[in-house]
């Protein structure tokens, strides 16, 4: 068992209860005892770059919301782990049966990507998008991509990315939506100008005006206590119109929601 008191900066079990409550309390990320190597290493990333001392001390800090370092605390919790077309199902679901189910309605799609990260996951739905509805206007659609974490959301707003996050792309793919920058890519700005990148904290109010057509919150819930996450599955019916969707992670489900929606194979939820 690793001892984490002769290390660096030693974290006592009372050190780490605190920061999992706090972590709790403000995102539902569960910190439990497995995470304690991760925590350990990320917080004291923050207690060096603020030439701090001891786990107390930074405590104290965030303690304290309005503090600035609350942001910095709140970042280096999550994990943004994604990439583009992950889940690939998910994108051809899209193309084969959401976009010309609205079409046919005569409807532009409102879609949320819940949980997007750095924005591998709503640029993916963009260039979908793009190919469903040539011409550049995507149909009228938009793309709202909200997240806890404004590192991410930076990123995601930039829309740069090193090279190897688009090695396994399709050639095509990569030619219509990428500019090539030394070892960098970025996405063209037309894909950029459909989504709109907020920050939200999806435990908090939700200020949306519009009911969705899909949602996408994938590998986020997991993070999350079944009672958390049962809260979001009746916030996400509430949020969607009629025989909208719910696309969730390979490795999630929403177990006693059958009342409400409709599983229609690899965690696409249909809400009735
Ligand atoms: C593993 S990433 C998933 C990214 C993308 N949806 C995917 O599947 O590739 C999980 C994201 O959820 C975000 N997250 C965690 N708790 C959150 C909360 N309470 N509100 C909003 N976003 C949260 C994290 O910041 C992180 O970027």
């Amino acid at each position: 068992m690793t001892n984490f008191l002769s290390r660096e900066f030693p974290m006592t079990e009372k050190n780490f209860q605190s920061i999992a409550k706090i972590a709790y309390e403000v995102t539902g990320i569960v910190l439990g005892n497995h995470k304690k190597d991760l925590v350990y290493s990320r917080i004291s990333r923050r207690i060096r770059s603020l030439e701090l001392t001891n786990f107390n001390d930074y405590i104290n800090l965030i303690q304290d919301q309005n503090n600035q370092e609350f942001t910095s605390f709140v970042n280096s919790i999550t994990t943004n782990l994604t990439s583009f077309f992950r889940e690939s199902h998910h994108f051809d679901f899209l193309k084969s049966t959401a976009f010309p189910e609205l079409k046919k309605k005569g409807k532009s799609p409102l879609i949320w990507s819940a949980g997007c990260s750095t924005g591998e996951e709503p640029y993916s739905i963009a260039m979908t998008l793009d190919q469903f509805y040539p011409g550049g206007d995507f149909g009228g659609a938009k793309i709202l991509a909200t997240d806890l974490d404004s590192n991410v959301l930076n990123t995601g707003r930039r829309g740069v990315y090193e090279g190897s996050k688009i090695e396994t792309l399709d050639k095509k793919l990569k030619r219509i939506y990428f500019r090539f920058n030394n070892d960098d890519v970025a996405v063209t700005e037309n894909l950029k100008e459909n989504i709109q990148f907020n920050r939200l904290n999806l435990l908090g109010p939700w200020p949306m005006k519009k009911k969705f057509d899909i949602i996408f919150c994938r590998n986020v819930i997991i993070y999350f206590n079944k009672e958390t996450q049962k809260e979001l599955f009746n916030r996400y019916s509430k949020m969607l119109n009629q025989h909208g969707y719910l696309i969730i992670g390979h490795s999630e489900n929403i177990h006693g929601f059958q009342d409400q929606f409709e599983s229609i194979g690899r965690t696409i939820y249909r809400k009735k």
